[in-house]
């Protein structure tokens, strides 16, 4: 057997089995991470020395162990699947199964994500992909249906229709009700069927509403999980309504799932600028020092569209945008911006600090959050003008917020939010303000205004991916006149191969078993927590929003509460 260790893994020594169908014995040695309470799994430890050469030539996001089995998971009520590899079962099988696959995540998202994982030969040699939905639909119409929107980001590049033909006749549609074990037990004969004997490994991926997530998970795995490889789940936001429902869910799925078998997905953290947070900030001398209250005046994270609910409120009405992008997108970017140095790049020692970041931080205040509601104009419906939400709906559409980490690093310093729907731009943005410079010899260049010789880092996470340091520069000539000028990294322009979806990186990381970039269960309390007593408390006192304009900067409130705490929006100083 020859040794394969594909191109997209990440530059690991550490193995499940199933990365190593093609593995020989010889050079591997089998360790075994006992667990508490759930079943000992067989973790194979490549040494090094195999191939070194990867460890610098591997794609995936993370530098660090793959499918490393971690002593702290969870461990189930009832586990589902216990990850024992004979050792003559060598050649394994990945099943993806899509729930859900008739809707619009799945076609717009999923599927690209996996077709382009297989153009980039990142999936296993043995693989299938089954839709699964009570739509009723052939394999032939499940292909056409995804061959619409497969194309994304490869279209243009070599054999694209060749890749495309292959890969759609990897792809398997079952109908059935989300409630049935009857139906996914007719699943799991057809997967044992593609398995064709092979050791089986299963990924669901949950594109469903959340209210059939855990029958869902009951079926799937009583009836359709492996049985001989590893079963993983992926689960969709939201997580929850509050802290009691978002406990409640988790509950209900440690009765099917283990902790490690659950891939809550964030798919901002699989976006290529919130990647390189991290590398930006632990491998550049130049950073890491200057990020403390010491040198940090403010921090901002900015996300905007430029379109409303356009008919597709229902969902959205029921949670609003503090739910939707603030309590997730938002604050896990927050955790990794502003968490302390982890161990390693193991995924634990990373959630292990996101979670005390987030731990750190006050429960968020009436008083530091301004929501709005956008309105209608001549051409432009607004929010509740949309069919799809209730008329009186007091839902905010726009939020921006306060919130404070009280711990030895980031005493005092404001880290502000803003998020809305049907603004004047669509951009998602971290703002770093750092302090003035104490005693400016060139003060007087700059008028009053010292804000505007205020250094400032950009990450600009969409579109157009760039970061960009604001820095004061003299403009050349004989006299002395300053500027703000950029020092700019466009991505565009730096690295001209096209940027991976967020989806084809996470949906790789659970295939692979890392799950640094998915979020733990004890990180999920730790944000309700921050959120929840708000969220109520708007509830309850139906506190109206303010109405601002489609197509505009939001409601004015906003600039109030950051002048509140000595803080102007970056994205509004009239300079971009
Ligand atoms: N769309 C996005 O961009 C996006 C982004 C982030 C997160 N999400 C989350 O991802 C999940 C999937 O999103 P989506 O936009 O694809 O959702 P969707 O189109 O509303 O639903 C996916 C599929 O679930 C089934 N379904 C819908 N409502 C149902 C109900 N009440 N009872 C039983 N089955 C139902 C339908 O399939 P059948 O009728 O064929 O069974 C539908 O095709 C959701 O949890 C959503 O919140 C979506």
């Amino acid at each position: 057997m020859a040794t394969q260790i594909s191109p997209c893994s990440s530059s690991s020594t550490t193995f499940s089995p199933s990365s190593l169908n093609q593995e020989p014995f010889s050079s591997a040695k089998l360790v075994n991470f006992s667990r508490k309470s759930s079943p000992s799994r067989w973790v194979f430890k490549i040494h090094s020395r195999i191939n070194p050469k990867n460890q610098f030539e591997l794609k995936s996001s993370n530098g660090y162990p793959l499918n490393a089995v971690s002593l702290q998971d969870g461990a189930a009520e009832k586990p589902l699947a216990k990850e024992i590899v004979l050792p003559e079962q060598t050649e394994s099988n990945l099943s993806v199964t899509v729930v859900g696959a008739s809707g619009d995540l799945a076609k717009k998202k999923i599927f690209p994500a996996l077709f382009a994982l297989f153009y980039e030969d990142c999936l296993p040699r043995n693989f299938v992909i089954f839709g699964y939905a009570r739509t009723k639909m052939t394999d032939e119409e499940l292909r056409e249906t995804i061959s619409r929107t497969l194309t994304c980001r490869i279209d243009k590049r070599e054999n694209c229709g060749d890749k495309m033909e292959e890969f759609l006749q990897r792809c398997f549609y079952h109908s059935g009700q989300y409630n049935s074990e009857e139906n996914f037990a007719e699943l799991d004969s057809k997967l044992k069927h593609k398995e064709d004997g092979k050791l089986s490994n299963r990924l669901f991926y949950l594109s469903i509403p959340p209210n059939i997530f855990v029958d869902s998970v009951r079926c799937a795995s009583g009836k359709a999980s492996s049985k001989t490889g590893w079963t993983r789940v992926i689960v969709e936001k939201p997580f929850g309504r509050d802290s009691e429902s978002s406990a409640e869910l988790t509950r209900s799925l440690k009765k099917y799932l283990a902790e490690d078998q659950i891939f809550r997905i964030d798919h901002y953290l699989g976006k290529e600028l919130v990647e390189n947070l991290s590398v930006l900030r632990f491998s550049n001398l130049v950073f890491e020092p200057l990020w403390s209250r010491n040198y940090i005046r403010n921090v901002q994270f900015i996300f905007s569209e430029d379109f409303g609910t356009e008919g597709r409120g229902g969902y959205f009405d029921n949670y609003g945008i503090i739910r939707d992008i603030m309590q997730n997108h938002l604050l896990q970017i927050l955790a990794l911006f502003a968490m302390e140095t982890p161990v390693s790049l193991d995924a634990e020692d990373i959630r292990n600090e996101k979670v005390k970041v987030l731990k750190s931080m006050r429960r968020l205040k009436l008083e530091d959050v301004v929501i709005g509601q956008y309105k209608g104009g001549k051409s432009y419906l607004g929010y509740t003008e949309d069919p799809t939400v209730p008329n009186d709906s007091l839902t905010p559409t726009f939020a921006a917020a306060a919130l404070f980490i009280d711990n030895a690093r980031w005493d005092g310093v404001p880290f502000l939010m803003k998020a809305g729907k049907a603004l004047n731009t669509r951009r998602a943005e971290i703002r770093v303000q750092f302090r003035h410079v104490p005693g400016n010899l060139y003060k007087k260049n700059f008028g009053m205004d010292m804000d505007k010789a205020t250094n400032e880092l950009v990450l600009r996470v969409q579109p157009d991916e760039a970061i960009y340091l604001k820095i004061n520069n003299k403009v050349p000539g004989l006299g002395m006149r300053l500027d703000r000028s950029d020092l700019n990294l466009l991505y565009s322009m730096r690295y001209p191969k096209e940027i991976p979806d967020a989806y084809e990186r996470l949906l790789l990381d659970a295939i692979e078993g890392e799950r640094r970039l998915f979020i733990r269960s004890d990180e999920l309390d730790a944000a309700w927590s921050i959120f929840t007593p708000l969220l109520k408390e708007l509830e309850t006192k139906k506190i109206a929003p303010e109405l601002y304009p489609y197509g505009s900067r939001g409601p004015v409130g906003a600039h109030y509460l950051a002048a509140k705490y000595n803080v102007r929006w970056g994205d509004v100083t009239g300079e971009e």
